[in-house]
């Protein structure tokens, strides 16, 4: 069968990638989807039991920093768009073992690059109808100063603000941890291959997602299923540091209309008008949790436990994605109440999805990084 178009999703086992997947395999028949992915302990088949037998998709087991499998991969797929989103995502790991992070999100994304390149330069048409999309973060941009730690009003956001800054597709990259030293690394390799050999790239950089399939080893996951069996909630220093939340098909759809409308070579900041204090949000998961468990609204609130802060932890993050809404018209769909009852009863209707990704290697890992704490 012909496709009119062959788009390969990296890391679309993952968290995101997998909402990703699942979007573009069901609003776009007339696409393959590839989903290429090295199943690492964040990439799990099961997220995408619902779309795996559909004549437009495809999976490839395989490595990013593998060149000869890149290669083998796009020209088997006649591949003409990419969405990358494969990497290592969590902060707390990669100040543990910042190698891992090193290779898989700079040397990997540079693998990538390269195979692309060789192979569309080598067709008659070249780079036209092709497009490299990098799925970025907003940590690269560093962090924010927390200004107004009451919180106030702010003519951009319908949610009161911690700081009279934020982050801006032109702001300067000032990355803090080896995870998003890592991520910052790979996207200036990808703009300086739109500058140098002129592929037709682009970056978006997002806020903190939350939704289904969140692996369980940040916060929002976490916590819902240690208040769930009782255990203890680890919160970073105070619980002041401040994230801008979006809820993750809210970020999906971001992609798709990007992907489609994004002009060649630019770059759009994606996020929430969303700003938290994490121990707001613990409040709200733990009375969210115990309500839908039938526990008193609140009863949980015992399991708050500080304890020592992360290492280099930021302040504050914050988006400005206007220009994402006056150039392309997205916005966020969900109210933040909505979407953490939509993802709080997820969890707890999918413990058996929980209890698989929280076995064997990974909860020895788990029980090690915590230990003490
Ligand atoms: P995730 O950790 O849930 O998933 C990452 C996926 O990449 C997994 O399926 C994993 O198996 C795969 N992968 C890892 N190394 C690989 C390799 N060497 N080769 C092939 N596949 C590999 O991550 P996520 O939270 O879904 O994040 C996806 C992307 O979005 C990342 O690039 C991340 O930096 C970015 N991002 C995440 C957030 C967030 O809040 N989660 C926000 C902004 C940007
Ligand atoms: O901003 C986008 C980024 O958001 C993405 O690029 C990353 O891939 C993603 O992991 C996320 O990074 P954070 O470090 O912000 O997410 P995390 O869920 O790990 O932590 C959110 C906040 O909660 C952060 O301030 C640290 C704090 N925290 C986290 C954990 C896991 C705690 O207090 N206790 C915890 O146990």
């Amino acid at each position: 069968m012909d496709f009119k178009r062959n788009i390969l999703i990296t890391g679309g086992a993952g968290f995101i990638g997998s909402h990703v997947v699942r979007l573009f395999v069901n609003k776009y028949p007339d696409y393959r989807i590839i989903n290429l992915d090295k199943l690492t302990y964040a990439g799990n088949l099961a997220n995408l039991k619902d779309v795996e037998q559909k004549p437009n998709y495809a999976f490839v087991k395989a490595d990013i920093c593998d060149f000869g499998a890149m290669q083998e991969t796009l020209r088997q797929y006649r591949v003409d768009g990419i969405i990358h989103l494969a990497a290592e995502s969590h902060v707390d790991r990669s100040i543990k073992d910042p190698f891992i992070f090193a290779r898989t999100n700079v040397l990997g994304t540079l693998t990538l690059l390269q195979a692309a390149k060789e192979y569309w330069e080598s067709l008659p048409e070249g780079y036209e109808g092709k497009r490299f999309y990098h799925i970025s973060t907003d940590e690269v941009y560093g962090a924010l100063q927390m200004t107004c730690p009451e919180g106030k009003e702010n003519p951009i956001s319908a949610h009161k603000v911690y700081g009279d800054a934020f982050f801006h597709e032109y702001t300067k990259y000032n990355p803090h941890s080896p995870y998003s030293a890592s991520k910052a690394g790979s996207d200036h390799f990808v703009r300086a291959f739109h500058d140098t050999y002129g592929m037709p790239t682009l970056v978006t950089n997002c806020s903190n997602n939350y939704g289904p399939y969140q692996f369980p080893e940040k916060l929002i996951p976490l916590f819902i299923n240690n208040i769930r069996h009782r255990k203890p909630l680890p919160v970073y220093g105070k619980g002041e540091n401040v994230r801008d939340w979006l809820y993750v098909e809210d970020h999906a759809r971001a992609i798709d209309l990007i992907f489609h409308r994004g002009k060649t070579a630019d770059t759009y900041n994606i996020g929430g008008f969303n700003e938290w204090k994490n121990i707001d949000i613990v409040k709200v998961v733990i009375r969210t949790v115990d309500r839908l468990l039938g526990r008193p609204e609140g009863a949980d609130m015992d399991l708050i436990t500080f304890v020592a802060d992360r290492k280099g932890h930021d302040m504050r993050y914050a988006i400005d994605s206007t220009k994402l809404r006056d150039e392309l018209g997205w916005e966020p769909s969900l109210q933040f109440e909505e979407g953490i009852e939509k993802t709080v009863r997820w969890y707890l209707d999918n413990q058996a999805w929980v209890d698989n990704v929280t076995s064997g290697d990974y909860q020895r890992y788990y029980e090690e990084m915590y230990a003490g704490k």
